[in-house]
């Protein structure tokens, strides 16, 4: 075969070839294969050396077109190959952004603070009750004075406050609130005014200084403490279930005559004594009594013709109470291991 022949027959060898050649890769022998230093084609242009001048010149035109050819062809599959490598890639990448995941995503849940806070609200609303409220930054009048604590009455040391200024406090508790509602809602009403309250306490496994108190709020004509322990007895046993006992103790506080706590069968070991009712079976659960007639006075109501009943519940204590939950902290700190097992 002549030279000639052979070049074009490596020629049409090597375009059928490039055609079979599917990856970069596989192109990149090929192209070694021919034109490389050991390629058939760099083969014949070594035999050039031997050749008379005029098939010298011919060869070496014909060989320079085959080159070019096979170059540009190379040049050209390369160029195919890359796209398709490129759509391979960008196909196996691809992804669903609408598809629905396959990792269980952590879910957030209700804090037991606000279970058990929701847990009173609702049992107290399905009796009756609306929600009220009032600012946390209250005056001293409503906080104190207007409540029957007049300055220097000796049973504000009971409360610890936090002032803002003479006229001005962190409110020490929701009773506050009873004052607002008797000069801004007309009687007769029934509302819980739940909220943070403050005082000035260290923090230690019993106290913090905020926390948060729902007051209850009963103003009609005829009421008597028959109807407080009624309702006081309906809706703890919604919350803590129909087998807790409860009772009234004689208690003192300067906003209601007479004053009670109620205290509830210990949750803890069922009313036999143990450590977190101190031995007793009993655990103290809320404030309340019969409103003071000098409160209805203070703001306008008359006592003889007006009763108020008033009831306010540590919200922290009912969690604790609920969930045997023996630190206080631990509903005031967030962390996640405490919060995760409610
Ligand atoms: N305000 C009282 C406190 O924080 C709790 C309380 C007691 C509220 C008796 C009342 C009540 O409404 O009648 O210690």
């Amino acid at each position: 075969m002549s030279a000639i022949d052979s070049l074009n027959a490596i020629r049409e060898d090597a375009l059928n070839e490039l055609a079979k050649r599917s990856t970069l890769d596989e192109l990149e022998q090929l192209r070694a294969s021919l034109l490389g230093k050991s390629g058939s084609l760099t083969a014949i242009l070594r035999t050039m050396g031997k050749m008379a001048p005029e098939e010298r010149a011919a060869v070496g035109a014909e060989a320079n077109r085959v080159k070019q050819a096979l170059e540009a062809a190379i040049a050209e599959r390369r160029e195919v190959l890359k796209q398709a490598e490129m759509q391979a890639r960008f196909d196996a990448e691809r992804i669903d952004v609408t598809a629905p995941g396959t990792d269980k995503l952590p879910t957030g849940r209700i804090h037991p603070m606000t279970q058990t806070y929701r847990e009173i609200r609702d049992a107290l609303v399905g009796m009756g009750f609306q929600i009220y409220g009032g600012p946390e930054i209250e005056l001293d009048d409503n906080n104190f004075t207007l409540l029957n604590l007049p300055k220097d009455h000796p049973a504000r040391d009971m409360q610890d406050t936090f002032y803002i200024n003479e006229n001005v406090v962190l409110r020490t508790h929701t009773s506050p609130c009873e004052i607002r509602a008797l000069k801004n809602i007309k009687p007769p009403f029934r509302l819980i005014m739940p909220g943070r309250v403050f005082r000035v306490d260290e923090v230690d496994a019993s106290h913090s200084p905020v926390f948060m108190q729902i007051e209850g709020f009963i103003v009609d004509k005829g009421l008597t403490l028959g109807d407080l322990k009624g309702t006081l007895d309906t809706f703890i046993h919604a919350v803590f279930g129909e087998d807790v006992k409860t009772r009234l103790r004689p208690s003192y506080f300067p906003f209601t005559e007479p004053s009670a706590e109620m205290d509830m069968s210990c949750t803890i070991c069922g009313g036999k004594g143990c450590r977190v009712c101190k031995g007793t079976g009993w655990i103290e659960i809320l404030g309340c009594g019969v409103t003071n007639p000098h409160e209805l006075e203070n703001c306008g109501f008359d006592p003889k013709e007006w009763t108020a009943l008033a009831f306010g519940i540590g919200v922290d204590r009912v969690a604790s109470l609920k969930h045997a939950i023996s630190d206080i902290r631990l509903e005031y700190e967030n962390d996640a291991r405490f919060l995760k097992q409610f």
